[in-house]
Parts: structure tokens; sequence; C-alpha cells
């Protein structure tokens, strides 16, 4: 498929312009999640580790502190050009949906907001995760979700003026990884608390009609909404509760 047909957030120009100022996401660097992943990781001074999607490196930096080498690998060059790399920590760029690595080389393997991209072959990506794990590794695959079912399609709905997403439950991602070849799985959940919507839109290089449709879509959100994102409202921003599902696989 030519980058012109492919959906916009497929295209190297949705991450070049995304790249620009991805790093002052608040949630990227957030501490609390990134000591939630270090402790689900469970990472020991020799592990190989791979990072996919790995955009800036926030979790492969912060990873490779406690282990061997971390290799990030994204699809994205305007994305990892953005990271601080070096001394083991390194990046590729590729597509993870294209096999680059042999049977089993990895200890662990980490994942944080990347599969809710990958529309089109998540299956064969996760299973290529799998693949390159070796026996008895770990993957630890976090993403963002509703924080209730009663808000999935509002959650879905504010998504699709961002970008083309898959929108997870923590199940789904259970499943996914199951249906993958990881036998065991354990699922928890991770809550930031309030976090701002306006550092959210600002930060995610979209055109100014979509920040202010999404800004007043949460401003004006039902009660029921408001409620399962501890939502509260300041005279200029709206602070919300950000849930986590961080699920961690075994590979037997
Ligand atoms: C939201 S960013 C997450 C970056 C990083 N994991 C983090 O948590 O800060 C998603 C990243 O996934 C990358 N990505 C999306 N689909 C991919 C694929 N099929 N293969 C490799 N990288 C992919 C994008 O280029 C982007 O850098």
């Amino acid at each position: 498929m030519s980058d012109s047909n492919k959906p916009a957030h497929e295209g190297a120009r949705y991450w070049f312009i995304r790249s620009k100022k991805y790093d002052g996401l608040e949630w990227v660097h957030k501490r609390s999640l990134i000591s939630a992943i270090i402790k689900a990781g469970e990472f020991e001074k020799d592990h190989l580790v791979l990072d996919v999607g790995t955009g800036t490196g926030a979790v492969a930096r912060s990873v490779s502190r406690f282990v061997r080498e971390v290799i990030g690998i994204d699809k994205s060059a305007a994305m990892m050009k953005r990271g601080d790399w070096g001394e083991n920590r390194y990046f590729v760029r590729r597509d993870i949906r294209e096999p680059l690595f042999r049977d089993g080389v990895f200890d662990r393997i980490t994942a944080r907001m990347v599969f809710h991209h990958i529309l089109e072959g998540t299956r064969g990506a996760m299973r290529e995760c799998c693949r390159v794990l070796k026996k008895g590794g770990l993957m630890v695959l976090v993403e963002g979700v509703p924080p209730s079912e009663k808000v999935k399609e509002d959650f879905t709905e504010i998504f699709k003026l961002k970008e083309e997403r898959l929108t997870f439950m923590g199940e789904d991602l259970v499943a996914l990884m199951k249906g993958a070849g990881f036998k065991k799985t354990d699922i928890r959940y991770h809550v930031m608390r309030h976090m701002s919507v306006k550092n959210w839109l600002d930060k995610s290089g979209l055109p100014t009609a979509a920040v202010n449709k999404i800004y007043d879509m949460h401003r004006h959100a039902s009660p029921v909404f408001g409620k399962c994102y501890n939502m509260v409202i300041t005279p200029d921003d709206c602070l919300i509760d950000m849930k986590m599902a961080i699920v961690v696989g075994e590979k037997q």
C-alpha cells in the first residue's frame, strides 16, 4: 500500500507532526506509570529487551537502567530521532509486522501505547512479539483504556476526531496476547490522576479545529462521563483520570 492510501496515522507524516511535541505530553514521562511498567517487567541486569513502537524512547530509556541492552523498534524515524539514545540503548527503524529478529532472542518485550495504532495485522504483530521472545520471557503490554464500559462509546467518539485507532478494554488485550500464544497472562490497572486534557490536546499535533472540538466535548460531557473520568473542570482546563491497562504475558 502506498503511503497516501494508508490511514493517516500509518503515514510517516502523521508521526513526523506528532514527534515535534510528543515529549511534552504529560503521560509520556509520568513517573508513576513508568514505575508500574518497571515493576511489571521484573527486569534483570543481564536482560536483552525489545521496546516495540518505542517512539521517542521514554520506556526504553527508563528500562535501560535495569538491564543489559534495550533495542527500540519503530516505523517512524522522526519519533526516534527525538529520543536520547546511546550507552546500552539503540533504535532500529522497522515495522513490527515485518520480521527482523531470530526466534526467542529477547528476555523481555515492552510495548506501550502502540497496539491501538496497528489497525491492520494486529494479531500478526502480537504473534511476532511472541515469536522473538525467549521461553519463560515476559511481554509487558500497556494501553490506555476507557475507565468503564459505560463510556466506551464516548471514548471511541473522542478518539475518532484525533486518529484512527482501536479501542481496547482490558479483556481484549488479554485475548490478543492469548491468541498470539502467551499461555499465562496477568492484568493490572494503573490510574494517572488529574491529567490535563489541555496538555494532551496541545501536544498531540492536531489541527486547532479538532483540539477545540475535543476540548468542548469534555467540558460539556454527560454526568456519567464526568463521573467515570473523575473529571474536574477548572477555569482553563479539564482534569481527568487516565486508566492504563498493563498486561503481562509469559511465553511458555
Ligand atoms: C503513541 S506512540 C508510543 C511511543 C512509546 N512507546 C511511548 O510509550 O512513549 C506510538 C508509536 O508506535 C509506533 N508504531 C505504530 N505502529 C507501528 C508498527 N506497526 N511498527 C512499529 N512501530 C509502530 C509509532 O510510529 C509511534 O512512534
